[in-house]
């Protein structure tokens, strides 16, 4: 199985990390191919705990080789910081840790001009604030991007920033036009040092990780894609423009990554046995009640990046069976199933309502998805711990009923039910 990627079928933070980590040693790459610092892991190696937010999961793992491919965004200090985290808890990284010189750079007026965006009343997204969205918008913009190998080149770097960084501060103070926004014009030749700075101890991780991937391939060497976000926060595909700025699809492992679909043979798609999201936008099964309240408890759904509550709602079929078929996924991991332990019934959602009409397809515009209700099919739950069940005979029938319903509804095998955070707390049917 030389490509496979992991992907969230929901709206992110689905534990795909845990599914990484299930499959780490069936690999020799691990690849990030979107995406930015707003992609929080939790990871475990060495008896310690680290939050990542950049770095690929695989990164703890000492006979992967990691790679940050060029449609990630990067933030030099974070990357940085993140490398030291791990070197302080015995993981060093050194040349097992490549990042595209192709992958673009996000810097201090990404950060501001997102924070200024975000905080107008109009087109509020809930961003995670990383700069994310505005350094993809120079990428494709083409004028005021900068890439990673350019970071490399002083004389350049300066040249480039010099023509920059005032023409970000015009735009800030225009964005900027009331009190509450105000901000302070930003330095190019500061920013020229700080970055020089990063890039010296950048510069051995730097390379072209296409070429490398490719050759990984040509020589039979298996490699595990890390989607960032989940599909339904994809920039093409998902709940527009509630979304990311990336393509989190599988689709987009041919252009942020270099390599050829054709070599990405399994899709694992990973659900959660509920659903959550954070930042705006529609979400037909959301829960506003105490069960919503009890799940995020349980479940301890609050964002690894900001700290945010996450908001909860029932399993969505209607969505999940649109992200299944846009990823081409081959088989679902279904997540977290004992956070549903003490509720006496559970609902599933298997179709919609738009103006008294029932459909099954996931409309993705959220102008649309708004106007959406669900239609629930309910199903009796269970009482029972979960936690140290191993084999699908240790679950309760209605357990076993909900997993079966799941899987029937998004027409894909199980091949992995989550019961605990731990790696042990698997079950592999
Ligand atoms: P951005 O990616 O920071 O631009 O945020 C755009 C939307 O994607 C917001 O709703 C974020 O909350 C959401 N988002 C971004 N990254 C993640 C993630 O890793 N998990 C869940 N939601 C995310």
């Amino acid at each position: 199985m030389p490509g496979t990627c992991v992907v969230g079928l929901q709206w992110g933070d689905e534990a795909k990390g845990k599914i990484v980590d299930l499959l780490g040693d069936q690999f020799d790459f691990v690849v990030r191919y979107n995406g930015g610092a707003n992609a929080g892991h939790t990871v475990v190696a060495n008896g310690k705990t680290f939050k990542l937010s950049l770095l690929p999961t695989g990164v703890i793992r000492s006979n992967v080789h990691s790679v940050i491919g060029n449609g990630v965004v990067v933030y030099p200090p974070r990357f940085l910081e993140e490398v030291d985290t791990l070197r302080a808890g015995s993981i060093d990284v050194a040349g097992a840790l490549s990042l595209s010189d192709h992958a673009h750079v996000i810097f201090p007026y990404h950060m501001e001009e997102e924070r200024l965006a975000e905080s107008a009343v109009e087109g509020k997204i809930g961003t995670t604030g990383r700069g994310i969205g505005p350094c993809y918008q120079d990428k494709v913009g083409r004028r005021f991007a900068i890439r990673v190998g350019e970071l490399l080149h002083p004389k350049h770097l300066r040249e480039r920033l010099n023509l920059i960084v005032p023409f970000k501060n015009r735009l800030m103070a225009a964005f900027a036009n009331d009190q509450a926004d105000a901000f302070k014009p930003l330095d190019a030749g500061r920013i020229a040092d700080d970055y020089l700075g990063f890039a010296q101890r950048i510069r051995p991780f730097v390379a072209d990780t296409s070429r490398m991937l490719q050759e990984a391939f040509s020589r039979g060497k298996r490699v595990l894609f890390e989607a960032a976000q989940g599909s339904l926060l994809d920039v093409d595909h998902g709940t527009y423009p509630y979304v990311t700025s990336s393509s989190s699809l599988p689709s987009g492992i041919w252009s942020g990554a270099g390599v050829p679909a054709k070599n990405v043979q399994r899709v694992i798609g990973v659900v959660k046995a509920y659903t959550t999201r954070v930042g705006q936008g529609p979400f037909p099964t959301e829960l506003h009640d105490e069960t919503g309240e009890r799940i995020r408890k349980i479940g301890r759904e609050y964002g690894t990046v900001t700290g945010r509550p996450r908001r909860v709602g029932w399993f969505d079929a209607v969505a999940v069976r649109y992200t299944a078929a846009l990823a081409g996924a081959d088989e679902i991991t279904v997540m977290l199933l004992d956070v549903l332990s003490g509720l006496s019934e559970l609902k599933l959602c298997t179709a919609y309502e738009i103006d008294g009409e029932r459909t099954q397809h996931f409309p993705s515009d959220a102008f649309q998805l708004e106007r959406c209700k669900p239609v629930y099919e309910t199903i009796p739950g269970w009482n029972d711990d979960l936690t140290a069940a191993r084999t699908l005979s240790d679950l309760p029938a209605s357990a076993r009923r909900y997993i079966d319903r799941i899987a029937e509804l998004a027409g894909l095998k199980v091949s992995v039910v989550s019961v605990g955070p731990d790696r042990e707390q698997t079950i592999q049917p």
